[in-house]
């Protein structure tokens, strides 16, 4: 692997009044890539972010980013750095492009009229430019907090929930805007509990829960490992058993033997084999079904079962 854009080890925060927010968190982050931090409310998402963006001060561990720690060199790092906080956060009453100019000064960086024009333009923003915030939608305001953090060229962009309470049609035009910045090199972390939003942006995925990241992997291996198949065959009369012929499948009957249940398979393709399988058998020893209904389990489905696996540790 090249070398990892920011390296996280053993991270902890235990807030004062004792909330241990992280509970030694090990996450590593590739150049160029576009990570998707999925995590329940109150799962530590927040906090990690801010933990890399001088926000929060961890409690313990190491993070390192561009291969120097952050700690140390932190003024030096910051200007690679943006964020698009969770909360909306600007003067009302400014306008937009004094907002987004105000905010690469921010990071000490000469005034540049061309960048400006060209991250308000990218982002739809440029006939608004004079528009006090307060005028604008909502959807609109999220744009103006991506193009503050995008006024100072970050390298390492993080966006903290950058869809929640967004409408389907902006939140898609968002995850192109997002896109349109992985294109440029930007490396992109994005917290979230829309699965869906990680299923569509990302290139890999990690899981936190109460402080601890639970899973770290490329989406799609994510979904060959996990991944399963649930079939249900229907029967108008019930069966007595599973079909002998049948035995070595995962199935187990349903509804008084009128829905044979399989579950299987691992995301490879397998599930779908082994039900096209189980159909030619049935229908080669003459046992009539009436119906199959087949689905695939999506990142949903994992992330739930992942959040209600019992805890290995206390
Ligand atoms: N400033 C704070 N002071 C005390 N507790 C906090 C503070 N910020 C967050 N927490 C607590 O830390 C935990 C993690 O919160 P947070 O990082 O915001 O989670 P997420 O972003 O995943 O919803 C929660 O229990 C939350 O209540
Ligand atoms: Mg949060």
């Amino acid at each position: 692997m090249s070398d990892p854009i920011l390296d996280i080890r053993g991270l902890e925060k235990t807030y004062k009044g004792g909330v241990k927010a992280l509970d030694g968190v090990d996450l590593t982050i590739r150049r160029g890539e576009i990570f998707a931090l999925l995590g329940p409310n109150g799962a530590g998402k927040t906090t990690l972010i801010g933990a890399v963006c001088g926000m929060v001060r961890p409690t313990g561990g190491v993070i390192e980013a561009f291969g120097k720690d952050l700690s140390r060199h932190w003024k030096s790092l910051r200007r690679d750095i943006g964020l698009v906080p969770q909360e909306l956060s600007f003067d009302m009453f400014d306008k937009v492009i004094r907002q987004v100019r105000y905010s690469r000064g921010m990071f000490g960086c000469p005034a540049d009229e061309d960048r400006i024009e060209e991250v308000l333009r990218s982002l739809s923003l440029w006939d608004k430019r004079d528009s006090s915030i307060r005028e604008l939608s909502g959807g609109m305001k999220r744009r103006v907090m991506i193009a503050k953090a995008l006024a100072h060229d970050p390298k390492l962009l993080f966006l903290d929930e950058p869809t929640a309470g967004v409408d389907v049609e902006l939140r898609r035009d968002m995850w192109r805007q997002i896109d349109a910045l992985r294109e440029r090199g930007v490396t992109i972390i994005l917290t979230t509990h829309y699965i869906e939003e990680a299923e569509e942006m990302a290139d890999r995925v990690g899981v936190i829960n109460k402080g601890r990241i639970l899973l770290v992997d490329d989406k799609d291996a994510i979904m060959a490992k996990l991944g399963r198949t649930e079939a249900h065959f229907t029967f108008d009369a019930p069966l007595a058993g599973i079909p002998a012929s049948l035995q070595s499948y995962s199935l187990h009957l349903e509804e008084g033997g009128t829905c044979l249940v399989y579950r299987g398979g691992d995301g490879t393709g397998k599930g779908k084999r082994e039900v096209a399988e189980i159909a030619q058998i049935m229908t080669r020893e003459g046992i009539a079904f009436t119906g199959i209904d087949t689905r695939e389990s999506t990142l949903e489905d994992i992330f739930v079962d992942l959040l209600n696996e019992p805890e290995v540790q206390a």
